[in-house]
């Protein structure tokens, strides 16, 4: 008897130990019981912030992308710098990443109503969600039941993000690191047919390519003498001005297959962009979106989630955080 008790507590020991680090997979409708009206408020929030500016839908899904990448999507890029702690927002490798104000006002309201239940990296993926719906892309149900992280270090940054210059070999390793495929790799890159760049993202195509060619041959000439009237040839990112230049001139704020077709006729924006149809392996998949707008919007969607998912923390990993700015 002495003994079965014995293992019993032994047991209850390993259980307790354990239970922090259990994970659990994320649920469509996690906050069903606790906060059912938790998606409208992100959703009208949402719509709000895109009346007053229609570039919040871009901001919001590069936002969720840039938190899913580093240290996975736990609402890490949220995080303000301390004075003992830069955080991933102010890394380079972030520059340009905007729209935490309107996670702040979701997260205030959302916290009126049902206070210490609802993750900050949760109202991100909605926000994702509402802002691709919003812009044009498909509708799709978010799992959730994210938890937020404690840490954010701006030297993770550029370590796990895709670098505007990096060719198809890069990019396929870069994401299959995060868990997704080549093929969504491709898809996900659709993001760029909505928001814009800072010329100082693709401006070496235009004036100092590399040593043979100063402007890169593979974007359309006109395209280029168009890009050259919107960024001057001395940028100097510190002292003076770094316009910024739509993805996608045709339809900036609608989020469709438009990005492949520039693609296709050699005005992609970023290097990163074009060279998706440079390469023969995914030029087929570039092809593919071309001719089949809803199978793209679809691929999209699904591939949104598959993003939302990497190395999420759920169960009793991490908090929920009551400010998305700073650790509870
Ligand atoms: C494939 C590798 C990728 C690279 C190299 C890349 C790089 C960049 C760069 C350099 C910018 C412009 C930053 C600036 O100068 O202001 C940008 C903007 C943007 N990216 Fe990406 N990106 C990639 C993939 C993605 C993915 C997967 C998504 C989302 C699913 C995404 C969504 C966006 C959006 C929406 C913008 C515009 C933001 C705005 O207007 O506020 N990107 N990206
Ligand atoms: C891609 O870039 C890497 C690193 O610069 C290089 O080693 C590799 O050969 C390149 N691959 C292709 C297909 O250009
Ligand atoms: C410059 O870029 C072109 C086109 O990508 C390439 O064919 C060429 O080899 C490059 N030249 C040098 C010196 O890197």
């Amino acid at each position: 008897m002495a003994k079965l008790f014995t293992y019993l507590l032994f047991f209850l020991a390993i259980f307790l130990i354990i239970s922090p680090v259990l994970s659990l997979p994320l649920k469509i409708g996690f906050y069903q019981k606790t906060c059912p009206s938790v998606e409208a408020i992100v959703r009208s929030t949402i719509k709000t912030a895109l009346i007053n500016d229609p570039g919040s839908p871009a901001a919001l899904i590069r936002l969720h992308f840039h938190d899913c990448f580093v240290r996975g999507c736990d609402a890490s890029i949220l995080l303000d710098s301390a004075p003992s702690n830069q955080a991933e927002k102010d890394s380079m490798g972030n520059k340009g990443v905007q729209g935490f104000q309107v996670i702040d006002e979701a997260k205030a309201k959302i916290e009126a109503q049902c206070p210490n239940t609802v993750s900050c990296s949760d109202i991100l993926a909605f926000a994702a969600r509402d802002s691709v719906t919003l812009a044009g892309g498909h509708y799709y149900d978010v799992p959730s039941g994210r938890r937020d992280g404690r840490v954010s270090y701006m030297a993770e940054v550029t370590k796990n993000l895709p670098d505007a210059f990096f060719n198809v070999t890069q990019l396929k390793e870069n994401f299959a690191r995060k868990g997704l495929s080549m093929e969504e790799m491709v898809t996900l890159s659709g993001a760029h047919s909505i928001g814009d760049s800072h010329c100082s993202s693709f401006s070496k195509r235009l004036y100092s390519f590399n040593k043979t060619f100063a402007q890169d041959p593979s974007m359309d000439p006109s395209y280029a003498s168009f890009l050259k009237t919107k960024c001057p040839r001395q940028l100097n990112t510190r002292t003076g001005p770094d316009p910024l230049v739509p993805f996608d001139p045709v339809t900036p704020n609608r989020l469709d297959n438009n990005y492949y077709k520039n693609l296709k006729s050699s005005r992609g924006l970023l290097a990163s962009d074009q060279v998706l149809w440079n390469n023969i392996l995914t030029r087929r998949i570039v092809k593919g979106n071309v001719n089949h707008p809803r199978t793209w919007a679809a691929k999209f969607a699904a591939a949104m989630v598959q993003m939302g998912s990497i190395d999420v923390l759920t169960g009793k990993q991490g908090e929920i955080r009551k400010n998305c700015r700073v650790v509870n």
